[in-house]
């Protein structure tokens, strides 16, 4: 469960957390996650570029806002922290908006649905509702299955 964590405190850190456990019926785990603690976002981090954003992208974060929040130097993102691409096949630059190279028509064929841009799911959803979505998605039936 730890990797899960660093992901929800990696999104939920990328901007500022105001919102509480959006509910929705279900039970709410709580998380504790250290927002200060820069190394577990920078794992979190890393492990978001390399696999979440190949449909999820952070539209409203650019790479080198997310490379200040996480203390690190913008050329070390640039090099080891970028895998995305623009419409045109050109590798993002760290000025670059946190898009996924996945097009919206791409994935509407091969999910059925286009998965949402999580800039802003900690701060609409909550960190509690992400934690508890990351840990039980596998198991609630009524979610979008990605394997056959
Ligand atoms: C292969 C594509 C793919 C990858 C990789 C992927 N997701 Fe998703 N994700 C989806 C799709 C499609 C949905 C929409 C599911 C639905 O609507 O039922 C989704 C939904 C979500 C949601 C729910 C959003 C909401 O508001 O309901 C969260 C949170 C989420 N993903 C987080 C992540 C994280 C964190 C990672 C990386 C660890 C990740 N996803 C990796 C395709 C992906």
């Amino acid at each position: 469960m730890l990797g899960r964590k660093l992901i929800v405190a990696a999104v939920a850190c990328f901007l500022p957390v105001f919102a509480q456990a959006a509910g929705g019926g279900g039970h709410i785990e709580t998380v504790h996650i250290q927002p200060d603690n820069k190394a577990s976002l920078q794992r979190g981090a890393r492990t978001y570029v390399n696999y979440c954003i190949g449909c999820h992208s952070l539209k409203y974060l650019r790479y080198n806002r997310m490379a200040e929040d996480l203390g690190l130097p913008a050329d070390i993102v640039e090099d080891n922290l970028i895998f995305t691409s623009n419409e045109d096949g050109e590798h993002h630059k760290v000025t670059d908006m946190m898009h996924s190279s996945m097009t919206t028509e791409y994935a509407k064929g091969a999910f059925g649905v286009a998965p949402p841009d999580l800039s802003l799911i900690a701060r609409s959803r909550g960190i509690d509702w992400l934690y508890t979505y990351l840990t039980t998605f596998h198991i609630d039936e009524s979610r979008t299955r990605y394997w056959p």
